[in-house]
């Protein structure tokens, strides 16, 4: 089928065909047509590709450069134990509350700096050396790991924050500490928890070296067939500089040193010299004292690289993700009729496929142009997709355009997890006031050979 034949019936389409300098002004605010009737389109997800050809440097590194990576690495991997006295888990400053004991932990699949693998380690975690944690019904054996957040406080206005699911209370390690962990069941009957799962860090130098007027450029090269097509989008913003923040489903977060702190101190409970501040403070609960984690003063020699062991652990973790490699493509022919397949529908319109660092200190950071599949800005998804929890210039409904590097290696899809299956994740675009509409409509009216083409490009990446 000839897909610039296909026609779909929304208000759009008709507005482009009647009145077409209307349909393209500028001012004009995008369509929003209602969601694509569901359809079955016949033909299955391949499922998830084998062979871990993930997790290593960026080529081009210096010698310096590549000894600090591999010893971030096993920074990254590192366990935490609340006062680091468990063999084997000598970091400290674990909880009092945390989601899991390591960042590989939950970033694990295909290789330490990816996401959710195929068995949930939370399931561990809650009872390790004694803790007492009851596992809440929405995490499970061979589910994805997840992070809950509240959506609204007890009187009403919104929280938005992370509560984690797990305490120390029983650990061998933490005589006395007697804390509970959140009324999940509670949050639940009212509506009121809703997930997300760790997003892989393969490449994200990459996206941190890409200068905001690079990205800007990059979204509006596509902007006629973005307003065609019904497709909107905008970047969130750091209140208090002013530039795109990028990382994060919601966009929400500006840097790998920021992200890094903070999921140190809200996965982990570990606080360092970016997040200094214990999140629980109940007596009895603190083992170590503040923060856990922080630069080295005196001098380090004889070691592989001294550079990593004067560094902070945040600032080992946050070099290792600026250091990562892209995940490898491993094409077919299939995979390169469905790329084609990918442009005739419009995915490209958010799933930008190129983008281009600028000049950076990091020589193998600098002019690269890469293959991430986002326009890294932010989408109204519609009512399907809405979690009801605004960051920065994020609505409930707004969600980063994942990126699809790696896609061919993930298991678990859309920002809670909710499928491991391609084809519900794409058809889950479609909603009520979704940007995604006129595009899905259009693959739900793709052959069977284009949406399987399509799907071996999906996991050629
Ligand atoms: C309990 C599981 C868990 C642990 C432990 C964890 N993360 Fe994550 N990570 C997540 C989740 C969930 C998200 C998505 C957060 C969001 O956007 O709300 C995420 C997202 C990220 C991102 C954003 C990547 C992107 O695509 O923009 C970075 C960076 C990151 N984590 C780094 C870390 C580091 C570094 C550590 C260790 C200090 C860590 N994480 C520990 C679950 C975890
Ligand atoms: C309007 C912008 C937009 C368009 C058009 C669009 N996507 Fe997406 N895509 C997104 C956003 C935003 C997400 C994340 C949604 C969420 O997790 O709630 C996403 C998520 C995905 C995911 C899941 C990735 C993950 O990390 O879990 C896949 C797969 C995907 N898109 C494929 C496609 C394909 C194929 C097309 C074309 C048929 C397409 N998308 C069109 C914005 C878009």
């Amino acid at each position: 089928m000839n897909l610039q034949k296909i026609r779909f019936p929304h208000l759009a389409v008709l507005a482009v065909v009647l009145f077409p300098s209307v349909a393209f002004s500028q001012q004009q605010p995008p369509p929003h047509p209602n969601p694509p009737p569901v359809r079955d389109v016949g033909v299955t997800d391949p499922g998830v590709r084998s062979g871990a050809d993930a997790g290593g440097p960026l080529t081009g590194l210096s010698s310096e450069e590549w000894k600090f990576f591999a010893a971030a690495l096993d920074v990254f991997k590192a366990v935490n134990s609340v006062s680091g006295t468990i063999p084997g888990e000598e970091d400290p400053g674990l909880g009092p509350r945390f989601n899991h004991n390591s960042c590989a932990g939950c970033h694990a699949y295909p290789a330490a700096g990816g996401t959710s693998p195929p068995a949930n380690p939370q399931i561990a975690v809650a009872t390790l050396h004694g803790a007492r944690n009851t596992i809440p019904p929405f995490i499970r054996a061979n589910g994805p790991v997840r992070v809950a957040r509240f959506v609204r406080n007890a009187d009403g206005t919104p929280d938005g924050g992370v509560h984690d699911l797990f305490t120390i209370t029983g650990r061998s390690d933490a005589p006395g500490c007697q804390i509970v962990q959140p009324d999940f069941a509670t949050a639940i009957a009212q509506d009121n928890v809703i997930f997300r799962i760790p997003t892989p860090l393969f490449g994200l130098g990459l996206v941190e070296a890409t200068p905001d007027a690079n990205l800007r450029a990059a979204f509006n090269a596509n902007a006629a067939l973005k307003s065609q097509l019904g497709v909107a989008g905008h970047f969130n913003t750091s209140g208090n500089d002013g530039t795109i923040t990028r990382f994060g489903w919601k966009a929400q977060n500006k840097s790998l040193l920021i992200f890094t702190g903070e999921a140190y101190n809200v996965e982990q409970g570990v606080t360092n010299e970016l997040f200094p501040n214990e999140r629980e403070t109940a007596a009895g609960c603190a083992f170590t004292p503040a923060p856990d984690d922080s630069t080295t003063l005196g001098t380090v020699a004889n070691v592989a690289s001294p550079a990593s062991a004067h560094a902070s652990d945040s600032f080992n973790i946050a070099t290792m993700m600026k250091l990562a490699a892209p995940p490898a493509v491993v094409s077919t022919a299939a995979a390169q009729r469905g790329e084609r397949v990918f442009r005739d529908l419009g995915c490209q319109t958010c799933h930008v496929p190129a983008q281009t660092t600028g000049q950076s200190t990091t020589a193998a950071l600098s002019n690269v142009t890469y293959h991430p599949y986002s326009d890294f800005a932010l989408h109204d998804m519609g009512g399907g997709l809405n979690d009801r929890i605004s960051q920065g210039d994020a609505n409930g409904r707004d969600w980063r355009t994942a990126p699809l590097w790696g896609l061919g290696q993930r298991i678990f899809f859309l920002h809670d997890g909710r499928t491991n299956d391609l084809v519900t994740a794409i058809q889950a675009h479609a909603g009520n006031g979704s940007e995604a509409n006129g595009v899905i409509a259009r693959f739900n009216a793709a052959t069977r050979d284009q949406i399987a083409d399509l799907l071996a490009f999906l996991r050629a990446l």
